[in-house]
């Protein structure tokens, strides 16, 4: 008999989407990958670090060089110290990181907090472990956290919340409130946090991403996770890691030997030369900034409504005023007869929520977004015609 630990759990939505896209030759702006090339300069380290001869197993929490990078990048951006020895651990992606830290506190019958729309990984985890998730749905007019309905949420048995800002899929960003509600909450209670933070550098209009790595007591419970694959556009390398007190980090590579043991060698090495001198980090939120800009330029006064995203590169739109289908019928349908994928929202949720948004990934190249934008468009206008007339 197989495991009845993911029963309900089918194909992820985005090898949905893309398979679709793939088969429908369609613009495909639903999977959150880049379309635009990697630094050549961490290309060559690669290239060189692999003739040299880091082909073997690298240690299992990741090379120390590494380790040092990330720890002096936390330090310098967030000001937070994290011991490269004993509090920072290289992984297989975020991904991987959020399953490990699950997977390392989490046991039978704990609970773990989840806000929906959720990224599709979090629950899977969270049954794998053994535990209850909970979700906590966000405020479905903006998407903010409805800071009462978590305090409700919250019994004896909640082991740990999962937290995501900047937010897949909703673009938004934590405010300071947000920061102190769970500071709140945290103190009164004794929860885990696991922070994912993989958009950390796309934060817009001059917004500011507050790390959980800020935060004494929030960072001294707190898994702080993130991603090479974001930050570097080379989703397809699958490095991250993960930040947390040495208590923490224990139980983390308990789990993590066993689950990657330990991360491709000559890209670690790659990522720790280039980290030395690199900090396009900084110039990554303008950049994503004007490809959002973009994109929105084509949809403002049209029928698809939305509010800038705060961060990421994903923007919603609000398709109610188009069509009353199911998201999912309805992104289907946009790809298949438009030629543009996209994402629909109920996939985020534990129960479908009935809700009629699009999500968008921006990280494109301007004439991929262009051609997206007015083939959704183009077929928009036509299917509105087409109502009014029948
Ligand atoms: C919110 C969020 N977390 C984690 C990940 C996965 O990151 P990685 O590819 O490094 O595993 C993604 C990727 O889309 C994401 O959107």
């Amino acid at each position: 008999m197989f495991s009845p630990r993911l029963r309900n759990i089918g194909e992820s939505i985005f090898a949905r989407m893309t398979a679709l896209a793939n088969k429908h030759n369609a613009v495909n702006l639903s999977q959150g990958f880049p379309d635009f090339s990697v630094s050549g300069t961490l290309i060559d380290l690669i290239h060189r670090h692999m003739q040299a001869g880091a082909n073997q197993y690298a240690p299992m929490p990741g090379l120390p060089a590494l380790r040092n990078a990330i720890s002096e990048k936390i330090r310098d951006v967030y000001g937070r110290e994290y011991n490269p020895d004993t509090s920072v651990t290289i992984t297989a992606g975020a991904t991987q990181a959020i399953f490990t830290a699950i997977n390392s506190i989490i046991s039978a019958g704990d609970e773990v907090i989840v806000f929906e729309p959720a990224y599709d990984s979090y629950i899977p985890s969270i049954l794998i472990a053994g535990g209850i998730p909970v979700p906590v749905s966000l405020n479905q007019h903006n998407f903010t956290i409805d800071w009462e309905a978590v305090e409700s949420a919250v019994t004896s048995k909640t082991k740990a919340i999962v937290l995501n800002s900047p937010h897949n899929p909703c673009g938004t960003v934590f405010t300071t409130e947000d920061i102190e509600h769970l500071r709140r909450i945290c103190s009164e209670n004794d929860i885990y946090i696991i922070s994912d933070e993989v958009y950390e550098h796309m934060v817009f209009d001059g917004g500011r991403h507050h790390s959980i790595a800020e935060y004494e007591d929030l960072a001294a419970k707190a898994f702080v996770i993130s991603s090479f694959g974001k930050t570097y556009h080379a989703t397809g390398w699958k490095v991250g890691y993960a930040a947390a007190p040495p208590e923490l980090t224990k139980e983390f590579r308990k789990v993590h030997q066993f689950v990657t043991f330990s991360v491709h060698t000559p890209t670690q090495a790659a990522y720790a030369e280039f980290m030395q001198h690199d900090r396009s980090y900084n110039t990554l939120s303008g950049f994503y900034q004007e490809k959002r800009d973009y994109l929105n330029s084509f949809f403002a006064g049209s029928p698809l409504k939305f509010t800038p995203a705060e961060g990421t590169y994903f923007q919603i739109f609000d398709y109610s005023a188009v069509s009353d289908e199911h998201d999912l019928e309805f992104s289907e349908r946009l790809t298949r007869e438009a030629g543009v994928a996209v994402i629909p929202l109920s996939p985020f949720f534990s129960k479908d929520p009935d809700l009629k948004f699009i999500r968008v990934c921006f990280a494109k190249r301007d004439e991929v977004i262009k051609e997206g934008a007015e083939r959704l468009l183009r077929y928009i206008h036509k299917d509105l015609t087409k109502d009014k007339e029948s």
